[in-house]
């Protein structure tokens, strides 16, 4: 029995983290600000007095100091996520992924205290050497182009780490890639899953940006939630970096097509130019593939569920969801006539 703090434990990752920790008998601190993240998501817990949610950002030093003093592990996940987010809103964004992590993590070495940090398979950049390994070169495009200053700025968190381990802090750090699953939010991390799951449902055309041959990995939100634990219980893992995703390939493309036989949807599949989502300061990375060698070799990773299983259950859980959702709203209209 451990007393945690998970910054961004409102959060779509954050939340499947809390439901195991607070499973497995911990007591768990949330400290989020809500801006991406919902007491929805964690609404299951509010009577569970193992529980705590702390509302506020990671970028107020005493509220981070108190909390980081009462845990005796830290799973850091709080930031301004999602490519859409930080194109729109960069500067704030920076602060936030740099400064706030800079917070925690100067705490937590002050008080001696175990993290784990997340990282984004982002921080590769568009570099072509695939698959990913953790050592391997990265290849940013120019400052001028927004999209990179989140890459840029979870790479400055890592050199942080890093250095704060090489002074003695115990500190893991993940790179994720594309994580997916219930609670996903259209609105935070933007994943192009729960974007084709609401164009599938409502018959729209599902919006494939670019020529749809980008590859990605998609890794279900239970085995990323695996590995996470798995990484704060390993000695070895300590001042490491690991790639957490499924290795599997897929294209955008396919991926639209996967959703619209389960969905049964009737929409077509559109081609958007990157300029009308994105505007101009844009660039993709065309192939996105992670190594898992060393996360398999030294956290016993091996992402289980396949993206069919996975997408079913999620898109079940968008129906059951969006469903309700769509009821209060009619409820609420009725109230209010
Ligand atoms: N979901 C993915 O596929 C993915 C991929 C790569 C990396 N990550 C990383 O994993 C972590 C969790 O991402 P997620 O997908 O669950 O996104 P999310 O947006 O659901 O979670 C982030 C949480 O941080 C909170 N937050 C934002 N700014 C904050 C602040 N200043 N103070 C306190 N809380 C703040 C948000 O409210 C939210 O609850 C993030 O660090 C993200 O960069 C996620």
């Amino acid at each position: 029995m451990k007393r945690v703090l998970v910054t961004g434990g409102a959060g779509f990752i954050g939340s499947h983290l809390v439901d195991y920790l607070l499973k497995r008998g911990d007591t768990v601190t949330c400290l989020d600000n809500l801006t991406t993240g919902s007491r929805v998501n964690i609404e299951h817990h509010a009577k569970n007095k193992q529980f705590k949610v702390v509302e506020g950002s990671i970028l107020n030093e005493s509220l981070v100091e108190q909390a980081v003093l009462e845990a005796d592990l830290i799973f850091h996940l709080a930031a301004a996520v999602g490519v859409r987010h930080i194109v729109q809103n960069p500067l704030e964004s920076i602060i936030v992924n740099v400064e706030g992590t800079a917070c925690v993590l100067r705490y937590a070495h002050k008080y001696k205290k175990k993290i784990v940090l997340a990282s984004s398979s982002e921080v590769y950049g568009k570099s072509n050497a695939v698959p990913y390994r953790e050592d391997g070169d990265r290849l940013l495009g120019s400052t001028t182009i927004n999209r990179w200053s989140y890459a840029a700025s979870k790479a400055i968190d890592e050199h942080m780490a890093l250095n704060y381990a090489s002074q003695g802090l115990p500190v893991v750090i993940l790179r994720f890639f594309n994580t997916y699953g219930p609670r996903i939010n259209e609105q935070a991390y933007g994943t192009v899953i729960a974007q084709f799951i609401r164009q599938a449902f409502l018959n729209d055309p599902m919006t494939v940006h670019g020529s749809g041959y980008q590859v990605r990995c998609f890794t279900y939100v239970e085995d990323t939630v695996a590995g996470v634990v798995s990484s704060s219980e390993i000695k070895e893992a300590e001042g490491q970096i690991f790639n957490l995703g499924n290795p599997r390939p897929w294209t955008v493309v396919d991926l639209a097509q996967l959703v619209k036989k389960i969905t049964r949807s009737k929409s077509e599949i559109s081609h958007v130019p990157y300029k009308d989502y994105y505007g101009l300061s844009y660039e993709d990375t065309p192939i996105r593939i992670p190594d898992i060698t060393k996360a398999h070799q030294i956290l016993d990773f091996n992402p289980e569920i396949h993206l069919e299983e996975g997408l079913r259950r999620t898109i079940n859980w968008c129906r059951e969801n969006y469903q309700s959702a769509r009821n209060t709203q009619k409820k609420n209209r009725i109230l209010s006539d």
